[in-house]
């Protein structure tokens, strides 16, 4: 056999990186647990918090990249989220090109950052546009699906049963080689399609979708929707009346993202989650007026039954409408779904990260965090305010991400957001009550919510008596737990220097700090940087600005 200068070349590099993988460690594969009803995702063994940033839309190339990391850098982001394309992954049929997932599992470790991969496969935004080129010069094979008229729309078929096929094989290729390329498991979650659905008709009404359609609904989707009709074996009309179209394509397409994230998962079982443009929280519209098919917040269950392959079903959030937003966290906190927020949008968003926290959240993520457009200017571009808004959350709570993430597993933390005109938050942990006045509350005689509402924080429970503190733009302090009707007064009354008592057992206990200690944490352990005693926003209550300041607060009673 001859061996070209070319192939020798590719010999060498090839068994470079086999002995250089030999070399390193191999970790165990991220997963998501369960212990009494809440969730981690386990990363090198122990939870982690994605303190992510995605990127735009068509930065995963080798030369945005540098592009990238500067921003991620300024978000202080712990992970990176980065769509990988089935067009550049598969140029032609059964070839495939791993140098862009290479680069950047070998940038994302030169980073000190973890990812999460967006496979951009079938659907992206409800359309197939990152599907190769040769499948969609094939329409016959890989059809879109076609809408009441019979026209075909921009929108793949789910009962395509040759681009399914087509999909599992490349993702499953697709994730056989994260196996082998990631033993540091510098890849902690992979998303399966992107905002998979369709825009502008309800479903497929190609004949073997309506032969489908006409058809008894399967058991398990009865069972999941708790169905219950006149009709023993009701079709898809009779069992979901209004709803029927919106049900049926959201089986339709989860079947089809399922099948392809177990492929996916059965070579290698790391964390898969789909990811759903959203219908109106509060005002859900008519079926039409949002993407249909996709795990929206009226068919979560059926997603959950026809693709268990799938870890989570994860909101992206962009409304500007706090309540709204609330409530997207509230209905995608479920017994049987973590919360992971991978999209959103709106530096005034940005406090929500807290309120996710507060529903155990294992991530949360803005979308669009690069300079790919231009720093400061043109459209979709970054603006440095948002940026900020992101970077100090993440600032505050990035060195300690692990420690939170282990706290909110265990069920001892609890965070909050300001909500708009609400000035006064009381947090519950059994003996102690932690009682957080904001932004202008915490300097006036008056609870008084902020103009714009910014404030974030934290508390979480190390000992019987001790607590973690942190936040922006507020006050805490911590009140006895006595019965309401004996409780001295409803309201920390800022600047009048109260004490925060309470009567129990006939009684009255005064809170003390028994030790107000501001920490960092380094090395895995809380570093002691000094201990507040003062008056002035210390014992007086504990005041916190715009610094990330972190205390541990001991406490007892006199
Ligand atoms: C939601 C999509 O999932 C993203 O890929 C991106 O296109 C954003 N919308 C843009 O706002």
């Amino acid at each position: 056999m001859k061996f070209t200068s070319t192939v020798l070349a590719a010999l060498v590099a090839t068994s470079l990186v086999v002995a250089l993988h030999a070399q390193v460690k191999e970790r165990p594969i991220p997963r998501i647990v369960k212990k009494d009803g809440r969730f981690a995702l386990l990363v090198d063994g122990a939870p982690y918090l994605v303190l992510g940033g995605q990127v735009h839309n068509s930065s995963t190339w080798p030369a945005m990249l540098p592009k990238v990391w500067p921003a991620m850098e300024d978000l202080n982001v712990n992970t990176v989220e980065m769509p990988i394309y089935w067009e550049q992954f598969e140029p032609r049929p059964g070839q495939y090109d791993y140098t862009t997932i290479d680069t950047v599992l070998t940038q994302a470790r030169q980073h000190h950052v973890r990812l999460v991969l967006l496979w951009f496969g079938t659907w992206k935004n409800g359309s197939q546009h990152y599907m190769p080129e040769w499948m969609k010069l094939a329409p016959d094979r890989y059809p879109h699906l076609v809408d009441k008229n019979g026209q075909a729309v921009d929108s793949p078929s789910p009962f395509a049963a040759a681009s399914l096929e087509a999909d599992k094989t490349a993702f499953t290729a697709f994730m056989r080689h994260l196996k082998k390329a990631d033993p540091e498991r510098t890849v902690i979650m992979v998303q399966v399609e992107n905002e998979a659905g369709t825009w502008g008709t309800l479903r497929d009404y190609s004949p073997a979708a309506q032969k489908l359609f006409t058809s008894p609904v399967p058991r398990d989707m009865l069972d999941a929707m708790q169905v219950t009709s006149s009709a023993s074996s009701p079709n898809w009309q009779e069992a979901f009346g209004p709803e029927a179209e919106v049900c049926f394509h959201a089986w339709s397409v989860a079947k089809y993202v399922g099948q392809v994230a177990a492929a996916g998962k059965a070579v290698y079982p790391l964390p898969l989650y789909a990811n759903a443009a959203l219908r109106d929280p509060l005002k859900p519209g008519a079926p039409g007026s949002y993407e249909s098919g996709g795990p929206t917040d009226n068919v979560l269950a059926i997603w959950k039954v026809a693709a268990p392959a799938l870890d989570i079903l994860a909101p992206d959030i962009y409304t500007n409408d706090p309540a709204a937003y609330l409530k997207v966290l509230e209905l995608y906190h479920r017994d049987d779904n973590p919360l992971f927020v991978p999209e959103t949008g709106g530096a005034a968003n940005a406090r929500f990260l807290f309120s996710a926290l507060g529903l155990q959240a294992i991530g949360f993520s803005p979308f669009g965090m690069d300079y790919t457009r231009g720093q400061d200017t043109g459209p979709g571009s970054r603006q440095p305010d948002e940026f900020l808004a992101w970077a100090m959350s993440y600032r505050l709570i990035g060195p300690m991400q692990r420690e939170i993430a282990r706290l909110n597993f265990e069920g001892k933390l609890q965070a909050v957001a300001e909500e708009e005109g609400r000035a006064t938050e009381i947090l519950p942990f059994g003996s102690w009550n932690a009682e957080v006045t904001f932004g202008a509350a915490r300097r006036g005689s008056t609870p008084a919510a902020n103009p714009a509402p910014a404030v974030r924080m934290l508390v979480a429970q190390l000992a019987d008596n001790q607590f973690l503190v942190t936040g922006y733009d507020c006050r805490i302090d911590f009140r006895p737990t006595g019965t309401e009707q004996q409780r001295k007064s409803q309201h920390i009354i800022p600047g009048t220097d109260e004490t925060p008592s309470a009567l129990i057992d006939g009684k009255w206990q005064h809170r003390q700090f028994l030790r107000l200690e501001q920490v960092t944490w380094e090395n895995g352990a809380f570093k002691h940087v000094r201990t507040w005693g003062g008056r002035g926003g210390e014992t007086n209550g504990l005041y916190f600005g715009e610094a990330p300041v972190v205390l541990r607060v001991s406490l007892t009673t006199y």
